[in-house]
């Protein structure tokens, strides 16, 4: 049967029983270890996600190298996912592992601060344009400390997000829309969850104002550019309008740049000169070493966290917003972070990077355009997105709508038995900084000939 995609729903399913056989005869190792890791871990993986997120049994992993890494069944995978973006500086970034490994050497952890957290600090503050900053060990947890930081000074408990986000892990974030209703994303999770966030569409400025309307909201938590259901872009207007419409209503605006900003140097914050009174990373920030950090202005830094803090004592209620962990900020996190961000991640690595980004986005736009497939190529700097219909998505629902999850795990699948290890179902391949243009261009070849067999069944592509 034709589909929307253009890609025959046959097609798709035969192509998949094939590469699912394919991978199961070359993956033999992996199975293995995951059947050893059953008796030890649900599911055989130490973190669900490592299972789930894959339309395959989970590949165990055993080195990385610049933009590629290998598995134990000695396959070598160029890198197109970089582990959700945590990989952005590559893998095995040398100034990140000599800091990691003198910081080691030297004693990695005194929960005292270090001369290293004052330098990324003060780098951050350069970067993304907010002079005080505070640091966790994820970017779960550097929005986690952002609501409650909201919801501390304006006295107001609910959260407004753009359906479609994803901002970590955390409680108040873990909402969905259902219909007109939001209800919990994911089990386990209380019911108030759904009392205290409100989810409208990215680009509806009439939607946004209704939900600011009743003065309930502490904070609007979004990406810049969203990334989690492909790449939705923020229409002409939007960013001000959303900025204009928190301030009237006495809501505190986080832009969370921990996928978007491997867009570009400044993240796209910068790029696009929002202004905002949080901004939220990490990931990509020390190499993929635990860390999150947020910034926040001089105001909101001198009324959440003012000097002087309280002593603890004993079963004492503590008189200070409910943030900080003992690990949060440790030595080697902020070492990591240092030369990742000084060393790594410079505005030269990002010029560079960008025009590999484009590269590949163009290369996957004329792949498009020769297969006559009625598809969108989308770009963000270093990352670009094929949607499954004509024109971009504007929102989250019109990106579900959009969406074909059986094609898209089957091409992620062909890739993977072809070498290359394609983004997850909501991401698009993303070019790090230790890509070059060789890699690019096998990803184009590569990615022209899964179009080619999608769309000409005669063809079958069998090569490694
Ligand atoms: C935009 C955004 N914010 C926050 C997070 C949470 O990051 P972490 O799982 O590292 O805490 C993610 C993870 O995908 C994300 O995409």
């Amino acid at each position: 049967m034709q589909t929307r995609t253009g890609v025959r729903s046959e097609r798709v399913a035969a192509m998949q029983a094939r590469e699912l056989a394919r991978f199961a005869a070359g993956h033999a190792r992996s199975a293995s270890l995951r059947e050893r890791a059953k008796a030890s871990m649900p599911r055989g993986v130490p973190m669900s996600w490592m299972e789930s997120l894959y339309e395959y049994p989970p590949v165990f992993a055993e080195t990385g190298a610049g933009s590629r890494f290998r598995d134990v069944d000695g396959h070598e995978y160029l890198d197109m996912y970089l582990g959700d973006m945590s990989g952005f500086c590559g893998h095995a970034p040398v100034p990140v592992v000599e800091a990691v490994g003198r910081r080691m050497a030297e004693g990695n952890h005194f929960l005292l601060p270090g001369e290293d957290a004052i330098v990324v600090a003060e780098h951050l503050a350069e970067r993304y344009r907010l002079p005080q900053w505070q640091f966790t060990l994820s970017a779960t947890q550097a929005n986690t400390e952002v609501i409650r930081i909201a919801r501390q000074l304006t006295g107001r408990e609910v959260v407004l997000m753009f359906d479609g986000k994803y901002h970590g892990h955390g409680d108040p974030t873990l909402v969905v829309l259902e219909g007109d209703r939001t209800v919990p994303e994911l089990q386990g999770l209380p019911g108030s969850v759904t009392g205290q966030a409100r989810l409208v569409q990215f680009n509806d400025v009439a939607g946004l104002e209704a939900a600011l309307a009743p003065r309930d909201v502490a904070l609007v938590l979004t990406e810049p550019v969203m990334t989690n259901v492909g790449i939705i872009e923020p229409a002409p207007g939007f960013h001000a309008a959303l900025r204009e419409l928190t301030r009237a209503a006495g809501t505190f605006l986080a832009l969370d740049e921990t996928h978007s900003l491997v867009g570009a140097y400044g993240g796209m914050a910068g790029e696009f000169g929002l202004a905002t009174d949080f901004l939220t990373v990490g990931k990509a920030i020390a190499a993929g070493v635990p860390l999150g950090a947020y910034g926040m202005t001089e105001e909101v830094a001198a009324r959440s966290l003012p000097a002087g803090g309280h002593q603890l004592a004993m079963g004492d209620a503590f008189a200070e917003i409910a943030t900080g962990g003992t690990l949060f900020a440790n030595a080697l996190a902020m070492a990591a972070g240092r030369a990742a961000l000084t060393e790594v991640l410079t505005p030269q690595a990002f010029d560079r990077a960008r025009e590999l980004g484009t590269r590949m986005a163009d290369g996957v736009r004329e792949a498009v355009a020769a297969s006559s497939l009625p598809w969108n190529v989308a770009q963000m700097g270093t990352h670009a997105y094929y949607g499954f219909a004509p024109v971009p998505a504007r929102n989250g629902a019109e990106a579900r709508v959009n969406d074909d999850p059986d094609l898209r795990a089957l091409m992620r699948l062909w890739m993977v038995n072809r070498g290359v290890w394609e983004s997850g179902w909501w991401l698009g391949p993303t070019v790090s900084v230790a890509h070059d243009e060789a890699d690019v261009d096998e990803y184009v070849a590569k990615f022209g000939e899964l179009l080619d067999e999608l769309t000409h069944p005669q063809r079958e592509n069998t090569t490694p």
